[in-house]
């Protein structure tokens, strides 16, 4: 079957076996493979590796074979991938044996996968393949972020940076529908637009003085993802007391802190990283009842796949890019 692996230190479109089910595993024919930025990171993270690895967190498509011991699913049903691994219950922070699918073991940018029927769930019906295929990751890791770390509240005002990532479309959508004020920042005046249209109250210039466009305005919380580009200047524009979220670190992850600030500003900061298949059922439920609809910026067929790969680099989209496998 066509795959995107990284092999011998590089990343191709490739041949891999077909997959199949042992016990307690189904195999799925995926129709759509959505991108997050940890896939353009796992080639410089493997090196000069020389095992094939299929990459990719994210899919969607239709159980073609089912394994042993699974009763609770049937050959034709339409199913997302849960990528995060072995964390069912909702706890303070992953359990031992956690990981992300798409390194080490072999992920959603192929014609089919072999997983654990524990890591799949029914496709949202309001949702096309496309759309379903760019969900799962980023729109758990920001419910986690933003709904159990960040305690978000109706009439709470929240600061996104960076706008146009993947994650940050769902942050705009989840926070409104709680009833909160949606602040966003992007360096591009297009993705400002989009996010304003997609349902966010004010949208910044990430390279302005945000203290000077907020207006005096401060923030109850802030979803961080940038990293050292914004962090120092989120916690600026953090009311006393507020919360800061940090899932990501686009721009490097070692900043300078000063200790004295955060402690007279009784600044609250927390971690987060993807969540639990507690907190995918809760996100897929919203999805289903608010009707949310995942940004696409570009669909891409798989054999396209290393031009997606260049596009993500670059911070050229808004929203998700997909990899379209099957019509
Ligand atoms: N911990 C987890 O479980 C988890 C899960 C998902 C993602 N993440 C991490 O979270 C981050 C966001 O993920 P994503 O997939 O949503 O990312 P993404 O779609 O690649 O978006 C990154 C965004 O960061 C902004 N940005 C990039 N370079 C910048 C710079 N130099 N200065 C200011 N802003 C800049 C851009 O926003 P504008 O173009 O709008 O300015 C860009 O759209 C990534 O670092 C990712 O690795 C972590």
């Amino acid at each position: 079957m066509k795959a995107i692996i990284h092999e011998n230190g590089q990343l191709k479109i490739g041949e891999m076996q077909e997959p199949i089910a042992s016990v307690g595993e189904v195999v799925v024919a995926l129709h759509a493979a959505g991108m997050n930025r940890r896939d353009i990171k796992i080639p410089e993270r493997r090196g000069d590796a020389k095992d094939p690895l299929i990459l990719g967190s994210d899919g969607v498509g239709i159980i073609e074979s089912i394994g042993e011991g699974v009763d609770n699913w049937s050959i034709g049903d339409e199913v997302i991938i849960n990528p995060s691994l072995r964390w069912f219950t909702q706890s303070a922070a992953p359990p031992e044996g956690f990981d992300i699918l798409g390194m080490p073991d072999h992920g959603t940018f192929a014609e089919k996968i072999v997983i654990s029927a524990e890591q799949i769930e029914k496709k949202p019906t309001n949702l096309s393949m496309d759309e379903a295929s760019v969900l799962a990751l980023a729109a758990l890791t920001g419910y986690r972020a933003l709904f159990t770390q960040g305690q978000l509240k109706k009439g709470d005002t929240v600061f996104i940076p960076g706008a146009g990532s993947g994650v940050a479309t769902y942050l705009i959508q989840f926070a409104k529908n709680t009833g909160a004020r949606v602040i966003v920042s992007s360096r591009v005046e297009e993705k400002r637009k989009k996010a304003l249209e997609l349902g966010a109250d004010l949208a910044i210039d990430t390279n302005s003085n945000w203290k000077e466009e907020l207006a005096g305005e401060t923030i109850d919380l802030v979803i961080e993802s940038v990293g050292r580009a914004t962090f120092n200047r989120s916690l600026d524009v953090l009311k006393l007391g507020g919360r800061i979220v940090v899932f990501g670190a686009t721009t490097e992850d070692v900043i300078e802190l000063d200790l004295r600030k955060f402690f007279y500003g009784q600044y609250q900061l927390f971690g987060s990283t993807m969540g639990s298949r507690e907190e995918l059922r809760a996100m897929l439920k919203h999805v289903e009842e608010f009707g949310i609809k995942p940004v696409i910026d570009k669909v891409y067929r798989l054999e396209d796949g290393l031009e997606a790969f260049r596009n993500l680099e670059n911070s050229e989209q808004f929203g998700k890019l997909v990899l379209r496998i099957k019509d």
